[in-house]
């Protein structure tokens, strides 16, 4: 299918690792303009490197959690590029720990990057798009609907706001022809994951889900490129979960089993 996303122009937000540099890939190989983002210059300098061997990318660094700094991206990227068509506000962390107390500079620290820089990705993309239209996808997690209780506690509420931030812009900018969705993924083998879960814990994680692994980042950036794309484009204030059927069913092994036992 094509995507129709030749010439278009994409912002990713932390596109420098993980889940936003496979966005950027994957955007690039469909013919769009990529910018992307992250505070780490040289990660970023070798993530543009490896890209531009796909298409046009601009890339700064630095901190989407700071408001200007995110606005004053926008208008660089628009300079450069002419406009923006799609914006992905995929930047989040869990900061896994396993206390049970979070104090208010934890918790301001997960309200930041997690709700607070997608905020300012809407708001600097509609600056943008309210005249012409365009595409916001806000990267949630499965961590918004099934709690990570004690482990990573503050991350799931954060990220179901950003889920519930989707459909309140969503409604907020429809008249403009913005449309705006959430992508939800589960488990993906990304250098967040593999910093924080160790190898007893992940194996317990894909247990739970049907197709018994954790994503690649490519199959996460496959349907944010799809929302991102005129392909979408009746859905908006809508959620797609990527998490491999992880914790669907009471019993997540019983296909495998079965098969095992054939
Ligand atoms: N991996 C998973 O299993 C999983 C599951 C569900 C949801 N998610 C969500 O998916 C998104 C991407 O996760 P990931 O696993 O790909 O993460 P990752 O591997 O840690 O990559 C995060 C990217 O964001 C950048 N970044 C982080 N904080 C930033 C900030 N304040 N300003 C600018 N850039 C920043 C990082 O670069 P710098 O550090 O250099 O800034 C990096 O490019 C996150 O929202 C995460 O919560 C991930």
């Amino acid at each position: 299918m094509d995507l129709g996303l030749q010439g278009k122009v994409a912002v990713v937000t932390g596109g420098s690792k993980g889940i936003g540099y496979a966005t950027a890939k994957l955007f690039l190989e469909e013919g769009a303009k990529v910018a992307i983002c992250a505070r780490d210059k040289a990660n970023l300098d070798k993530a543009v490197k490896e890209l531009s061997a796909y298409g046009e990318v601009y890339a700064e660094a630095i901190d989407v959690t700071e408001e200007e700094a995110v606005y004053g991206f926008a208008d660089r990227v628009v300079e450069r590029f002419g406009a923006i068509d799609a914006w992905v506000n995929n930047v989040g962390s869990s900061f896994a720990r396993k206390k049970a107390q979070y104090s208010g500079e934890e918790i301001d620290k997960h309200y930041t990057v997690n709700f607070r820089s997608a905020v300012f990705g809407c708001q600097a993309a509609f600056r943008y798009m309210k005249d012409r239209g365009g595409s916001i996808v806000n990267v949630s997690s499965l961590a918004a609907r099934c709690a990570t209780s004690g482990r990573a506690s503050i991350y799931g509420p954060m990220k179901a706001a950003v889920r519930s931030l989707s459909q309140t812009f969503a409604g907020e900018y429809a008249a403009y022809g913005v449309r705006v969705n959430c992508v939800m993924p589960g488990f993906t083998d990304t250098p967040l994951v593999r910093e924080h879960l160790d190898p007893a814990e992940l194996a317990y994680t894909t247990s739970e889900t049907l197709l018994n692994r954790a994503a690649r980042p490519e199959e996460i950036a496959a349907p944010i490129v799809f929302l991102s794309s005129d392909r979408a484009s009746f859905m908006t204030g809508t959620t797609v979960e990527a998490s491999g059927g992880r914790s669907v069913t009471l019993n997540p092994t019983y296909s495998w089993d079965k098969k095992a036992s054939e």
